[in-house]
């Protein structure tokens, strides 16, 4: 089974996404880490994110780790590609064509790859009901509005330490919006047989009660 999930930055995809992969016990896959894993390469080796030369190394020496290590989330896991710079450099290098094209396979690996003990797979991201997985048995589209997703991500760059102002991160998010709905390769976008998923006033419990619910009525799960 595969389900996708697609949304804004902090709708609440990742969250969901994590849950139901725990209740329903399937691997699950944080596409945007692949994106931030690639944009952290760059920022490395002092490149610049928007230049397609750049970004391909970044890829190259990404794909490089991914191969040299037995389990992909302890590349994945990094907290290092979790600040801001690197999302803003992530979705930087996720407008061009030649980029998506080689991230593409690792994430079709992955959704292809059957592992014992588990019932199947979910990948979060930004065109898995669109692009990567468009014959997924369940999509959702997670959203939220830009007030309450820069709230969310901004007590979470502050339980982490980070010193950031809420216009900042306001301001960052609506711009990596704009890049991300607009760009001319898979922009961010629901499948139209996805399920919408409205985050703003529910408590994430309340977010995986309602995929739930409609996971058992269209799977029967
Ligand atoms: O966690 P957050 O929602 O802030 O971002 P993310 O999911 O980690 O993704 C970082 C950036 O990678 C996004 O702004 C997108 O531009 C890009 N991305 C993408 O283009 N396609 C995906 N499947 C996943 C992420």
């Amino acid at each position: 089974m595969i389900i996708a999930i697609d949304g804004p930055a902090a709708s609440g995809k990742g969250t969901l996404a994590r849950r139901l992969a725990d209740v329903l016990n399937l691997r699950h896959m944080d596409t945007g880490a692949l994106y931030r894993g690639c944009a952290f390469e760059v920022l490395q080796a002092k490149g610049d994110p928007s230049n397609e030369q750049d970004a391909l190394k970044g890829c190259k020496k990404l794909k490089e780790k991914i191969q040299s290590t037995p389990d992909l989330n302890i590349i994945l896991g990094n907290p290092e590609l979790r600040n801001d710079k690197v999302g803003n450099a992530a979705s930087k290098l996720a407008s061009i064509s030649s980029v998506r094209e080689t991230l593409k396979s690792i994430q079709i690996d992955f959704s292809c790859q059957e592992k014992k003990g588990f019932n199947g797979v979910i990948l979060d991201g930004r065109d898995i009901g669109t692009v990567i997985c468009p014959n997924a048995h369940i999509k959702f589209y997670v959203e939220a509005d830009l007030e309450t997703r820069a709230k969310r991500r901004l007590k979470e760059l502050q339980s982490r330490g980070l010193d950031v102002t809420y216009n900042a991160v306001f301001a960052q998010m609506r711009e990596r919006d704009d890049r991300d709905t607009q760009r001319d390769t898979a922009p961010l976008r629901a499948a139209e047989d996805a399920i919408v998923i409205n985050t703003s006033d529910f408590t994430e419990d309340e977010v995986l009660e309602k995929a739930l619910a409609y996971a058992k009525k269209v799977r029967g799960l």
